[in-house]
Formats: C-alpha cells, sequence, structure tokens
C-alpha cells in the first residue's frame, strides 16, 4: 500500500535524498528527505495543507542565504520556493512578489522601475520569503519597511492577508512564527532608474570592500546587539581567522563565517559557540545567532523536528 509520502511525491513531483549542500551559499548540508519545488503560491498552500493534513514535517527552503543545514540531512519534507519566481507591477509605485523572487531579481527590476526602497539588499543570495522570515537588511533598515500587505499560510488556520502591523517584525526577526509566505505586496519610494541603481551600485562597492563577497558564506551570522556591531566585538575580540575544520571566521568581516571547501555544519557549530563565549567573556556580550541552524537529525531541542 502507497506511503502518504508517495502519494504527495507522485502528485508533486518531489525528489529524494537531495543533498542541501547544493542549495545553500554555506555549501553544507546533507540530504531531504522530500525535497519539493512547488511551482506557484497556490500549489504550495495545496502542498502545506497535505502535509499539516498528514502529520509531516517539513522546513521552508528559500535562497538558503542565512541558513545551516545539518550533516545528516533532514527526515521529512523540505520545500524549496526557487520556482515560484514571479514578480509584477500592481500599481505605480507597488510590487507583487512571490515568494521565491530571488532579492538580485528584487533589486535589479525595482532599480529598472525607478522603484527606491530594496537597494541595501543588493549582493544578498537570499529569495524574499526567507526575506520577510529573518527581516533581512542592512542598518537599521528591514525588508519589512517596504510591506504593504503579505499573504501568509499558517497551520490549522489557512492562507490571509496581513499588514505589517498584525505580524509584528522586529530587527532581523520577521516574526512569522511558523507562518509561511505565499505573496507579498512591496511598496516603494518613486524616482528616477539611474538615480536608484546608482544608489545600489553604491551600497554594492561598499559591500564589496568590507564582506567576503567572492567567497562561500552565510552572510551576518550574529545579529547586532543594540547600539553596537557583532562584526566589531567578534573582531575585537582577536576571532579573526579563528577556525574550526574547514569554517574560518574572515579576515575581511568578522561577522562572515567562510566554508574553506569541504566544512561541515558540526565545524560551523563548534565556531559559533567558541565566538559566543569568547565574546560573553571578554565583553559581558550574549550575541544573538542570525544565522539558522536548523538541527541534526534526532537532536533534542525547541527547533527538533518542527
Ligand atoms: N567592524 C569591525 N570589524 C569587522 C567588521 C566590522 O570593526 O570585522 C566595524 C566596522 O568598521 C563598522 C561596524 O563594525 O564600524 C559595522 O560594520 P558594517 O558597516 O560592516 O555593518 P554591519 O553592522 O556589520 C550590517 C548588516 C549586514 C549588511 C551591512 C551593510 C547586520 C547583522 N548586518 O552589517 O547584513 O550587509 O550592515 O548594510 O545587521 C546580514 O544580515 O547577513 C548582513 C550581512
Amino acid at each position: 500500500m502507497p506511503s502518504p509520502a508517495d502519494s504527495l511525491t507522485e502528485r508533486f513531483a518531489c525528489r529524494r535524498e537531495v543533498p542541501l549542500a547544493r542549495w545553500t551559499p554555506l555549501k553544507i548540508g546533507g540530504p531531504a528527505e522530500l525535497f519539493f519545488e512547488p511551482a506557484k503560491p497556490e500549489q504550495l498552500l495545496e502542498l502545506l495543507e497535505l502535509l499539516h493534513a498528514q502529520g509531516l514535517p517539513f522546513r521552508i527552503l528559500g535562497g538558503g542565504a542565512n541558513l545551516l543545514a545539518p550533516d545528516g540531512g533532514v527526515r521529512g519534507a523540505v520545500i524549496h520556493t526557487g520556482q515560484m519566481r514571479r514578480l509584477f507591477r500592481d500599481g505605480d509605485a507597488c510590487l507583487r512578489a512571490w515568494p521565491g523572487v530571488t532579492l538580485p531579481q528584487l533589486v535589479r527590476t525595482a532599480g529598472g522601475l525607478g522603484l527606491s526602497g530594496v537597494e541595501d539588499l543588493i549582493g544578498v543570495p537570499g529569495h524574499l520569503g526567507g526575506a520577510l522570515a529573518m527581516n533581512a537588511g542592512g542598518g537599521d533598515w528591514g525588508i519589512w519597511d517596504q510591506v504593504r500587505e503579505v499573504t501568509l499560510w499558517r497551520a490549522g488556520e489557512g492562507a490571509a492577508d496581513f499588514r505589517p502591523e498584525q505580524v509584528g517584525p522586529r530587527y532581523r526577526d520577521g516574526n512569522l512564527r511558523g507562518a509561511v509566505v505565499l505573496e507579498a505586496l512591496l511598496a516603494f519610494e518613486p524616482g528616477l532608474p539611474a538615480a536608484v541603481k546608482a544608489r545600489a551600485e553604491e551600497i554594492l562597492r561598499r559591500k564589496n570592500l568590507s564582506q567576503p563577497v567572492t567567497l562561500s558564506s552565510a552572510g551576518c551570522a550574529f545579529k547586532n546587539p543594540p547600539g553596537d556591531s557583532a562584526g566589531r566585538l567578534i573582531d575585537a575580540a582577536g576571532l579573526k581567522g579563528a577556525r574550526e575544520g574547514g569554517v574560518l571566521v574572515s579576515e575581511r568581516h568578522a561577522n562572515f563565517l567562510v566554508n574553506l571547501g569541504g566544512a561541515r555544519a558540526a565545524d560551523v557549530v563548534a565556531l559559533l559557540e567558541r565566538i559566543e563565549a569568547t565574546v560573553r567573556q571578554r565583553f559581558g556580550v550574549e550575541l544573538e545567532r542570525e544565522l539558522v541552524v536548523w538541527p541534526e537529525p534526532g537532536a533534542a531541542g525547541p527547533d527538533a523536528g518542527a
């Protein structure tokens, strides 16, 4: 008799045992048991309802930009948003976007239309859904500052539209509490395409100078503590160049952990813990992780098996 997973596999063209290292900029992670790539939000919604009804655990993988996937892989389903890339104008200064719209695509399209607002995301390899989940941004600005409305799915509640004040995003935290992004309406400041593009280019120039943009990393590993910078603290603690297995604290920006090749998730976790302990000891500051760490299969903990 076919299992519930078998019927889902057929219906949604799911692949099995897909290595997550291929889908994360950090290039780390074992296989996802079931790997789904829905083509549009309606299909994502149907899939979420079926997985929920059948009690199958699932995780959402966007661009994997700020993610550490476990060496032992993921039991259950991983839903990759990469096929849902539609982005279209909705009124004079708004763009409606599916969750798999890539951030480079968003920055480029908005710039071409003379719509200013998301230039700070230039050079970030994520997807819109993931960016909303973590309120990705630069400095005090985050992508939620541009959101007019978002369609979210929540287990047991289905899909509904929300305004930002109903969701309550914070610094580097979209506050989705397990909800999944199906679509978003983003609002921009209209301007001249040349001016918007020039601003993005200037931000990229600064990132190229201050961040290890050509190496495999997951962006900033820690959130900035109030009034300070995690990169400055890690640097001042003398940790630039610190290494665990195949992972290094970048010499260029201390908040970036770089995969030198062949790194394992366990190396990253060891380095994160060493940074946390050293910064706590030296400065009495408790760093909070921005990097999302999916637990190893069978691990206990609040995030396990979700
Ligand atoms: N600094 C050091 N040593 C370092 C790195 C930084 O002393 O190794 C100092 C810098 O000299 C500067 C301060 O720390 O005085 C802040 O550094 P930076 O301007 O590079 O900004 P950041 O706060 O470290 C934030 C975002 C980045 C984003 C940049 C530019 C966070 C946690 N990080 O970095 O976002 O790209 O601004 O907009 O908010 C990310 O979230 O993944 C990310 C990379």
